[in-house]
C-alpha cells in the first residue's frame, strides 16, 4: 500500500514522529520519496489513517494512492453520488483539474472544482467523506483519507483556563510529537519535572496515558497544571485518570518520587529569559552556562527516579547571536550521569542525534534529544511505584 503524508512546518520532526509511531505499532514501512513537506511511504499492511491522524502531532494530511490512470476516470466512479465536488493539489493541478472537469461534464456529470486553499476548505466541503480531495505526487494520484484535527489542537492551545506567556508554552502539537518520540506504552508512568502550565501532561492525557506526574518549582505552575488537567478531563470526557502533582525543584525530586519508578520523563525545561536579539554575547554565554548546570544536575536526579532503560525526551535550547547559534555544551556531561543518547530514525533519511524546532522569527531554537538510562545492576532491585507528592 502506498501512502503520502503531508508534513507540518517542521518536516524533519514530523517524519521522525511518523517513523517512531509506525515502528511502535509494528508496521513495516519503506520510504519511496521524502521531499520537502511530503513523505511517501509503502507499507506491508493497510494503515488506519483516521486512527493515525488522531495520534500524530506533526502531520497535516494522510493520503492513499489510488490505482487510476487519470483523475477523471476516478471521479467518474462518484457519478452516482450526485454533483461531484473535488479539489486537486500538486504540479499543474489547476490545468489538470480544469481538463478533468471538462471530461466529466461531457460525460454528463454535474461537477464543481474547489481550489485547495487550506485544510479548512477540505473539511467545509466534506471532501474527506466524498473521497475527492486529490493530490498528484511523483506522477501518482492520492486521495486524502484523514486530516489533522487542527481545531482541537487550537482549542487546547488557546481555550484552556491557564497559560503562562512569561515562561513560555510548548505548542500542543510539539508536546504530542515529543510523547510519540518517547515510544512508550499507555500504562507508562510519565513525569514532566518542569511542567509549567501542563502542556505535555494534558496532551498525554488526551492520548490516553493514565499515569501522569507533574512537578515544577513554582506553586502557580503546579496550580495551573491542575486546572488545565481538570479542564481537559471535562472537555474530552475522559475516563477517570490519576495524576500526581508536586511543587519541587527538578533536582530534588527524590524527596517525592520513589527510586526507579518512572518510565519516561518528557519535558521542556527552563529555557532562560525570553530574548530580544539585542543581548550581548557575555549575557547569552552566562545564561547558557547556568542552564547547562541546571540540566546536568536535573539528570543526576532523573538517573535515580527512572527505571533502568527509562527514556528522557528533553529540550536543550540554543540561542541566536547575530548570525550564529550559541549552543550548550552539556550532552556529554549528561551522558556521564548514567545515560546514552538514542538517535531518531527517519524513514527516507539518515538517523539524527537530535531534532531542531525553530520558527524563523525566534531567537531561540529547541533541540530535542532522546536519552535512555543505562541499565545498571544497583537499580534492578528497586521497588516500582510512585509515592504521593
Ligand atoms: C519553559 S517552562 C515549561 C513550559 C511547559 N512546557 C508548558 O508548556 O507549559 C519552564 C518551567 O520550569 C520551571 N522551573 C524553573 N526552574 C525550575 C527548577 N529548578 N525545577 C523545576 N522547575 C523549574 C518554571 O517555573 C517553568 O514553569
Amino acid at each position: 500500500m502506498k501512502y503520502l503524508f503531508q508534513l507540518g512546518h517542521q518536516p524533519q520532526i514530523s517524519a521522525a514522529e511518523i517513523t517512531a509511531v509506525l515502528s511502535l505499532h509494528r508496521f513495516t514501512a519503506s520510504s519511496l520519496h521524502h521531499r520537502e513537506n511530503f513523505l511517501n511511504l509503502e507499507t506491508d499492511q493497510q494503515l488506519n489513517c483516521e486512527g493515525l491522524i488522531e495520534i500524530l502531532g506533526g502531520t497535516i494530511k494522510i493520503m492513499q494512492k489510488i490505482n487510476f490512470a487519470n483523475i477523471a476516470d476516478y471521479l467518474l466512479t462518484k457519478k452516482s453520488e450526485g454533483k461531484i465536488h473535488f479539489s486537486l493539489s500538486g504540479p499543474d493541478s489547476r490545468q489538470l483539474a480544469l481538463e478533468a472537469k471538462k471530461t466529466l461534464k461531457s460525460a454528463g456529470c454535474s461537477v464543481r472544482y474547489i481550489e485547495p486553499k487550506n485544510t479548512a476548505t477540505i473539511l467545509h466541503n466534506s471532501l474527506i467523506q466524498r473521497q475527492t480531495d486529490l493530490t498528484i505526487f511523483a506522477n501518482e494520484i492520492f486521495v486524502t483519507k484523514a486530516i489533522q484535527p487542527f481545531e482541537e489542537f487550537s482549542q487546547r492551545d488557546y481555550d484552556r483556563p491557564q497559560s503562562d506567556n512569561k515562561s513560555g508554552m510548548l505548542p500542543p502539537k510539539l508536546a504530542r510529537i515529543m510523547i510519540n518520540l518517547a515510544q512508550i506504552p499507555k500504562n507508562a508512568a510519565i513525569l514532566d519535572p518542569f511542567c509549567g502550565s501542563g502542556t505535555i501532561l494534558t496532551e498525554a492525557m488526551v492520548m490516553g496515558y493514565g499515569n501522569l506526574i507533574g512537578s515544577d518549582i513554582s506553586a502557580k505552575a503546579v496550580a495551573d497544571t491542575e486546572k488545565n488537567l481538570e479542564w481537559t478531563k471535562d472537555n474530552y470526557l475522559l475516563s477517570p485518570i490519576s495524576y500526581l502533582l508536586c511543587e519541587s525543584p527538578a533536582t530534588q525530586l527524590t524527596k517525592h518520587i520513589k527510586p526507579a519508578s518512572v518510565d519516561a520523563i518528557i519535558t521542556e525545561p527552563l529555557l532562560g529569559k525570553p530574548l530580544t536579539g539585542r543581548e550581548n554575547i557575555e549575557k547569552l554565554q552566562a545564561q547558557t552556562d547556568e542552564l547547562a548546570k541546571l540540566y546536568i544536575d536535573s539528570f543526576k536526579t532523573f538517573a535515580k527516579i527512572l527505571k533502568p532503560g527509562g527514556v528522557v525526551l528533553f529540550i536543550i535550547p540554543k540561542f541566536l547571536y547575530k548570525d550564529e547559534w550559541v549552543e550548550m555544551d552539556c550532552v556529554d556531561k549528561i551522558k556521564k550521569t548514567g545515560f546514552k543518547t538514542v538517535p531518531f530514525e527517519i524513514l527516507g533519511s539518515k538517523s539524527v542525534e537530535h531534532l531542531t524546532y525553530h520558527r524563523p522569527d525566534q531567537h531561540l531554537a529547541r533541540t530535542i534529544w532522546r536519552f535512555v538510562k543505562k541499565v545498571s545492576v544497583d537499580h534492578l532491585s528497586a521497588p516500582p511505584g510512585i509515592s504521593p507528592c
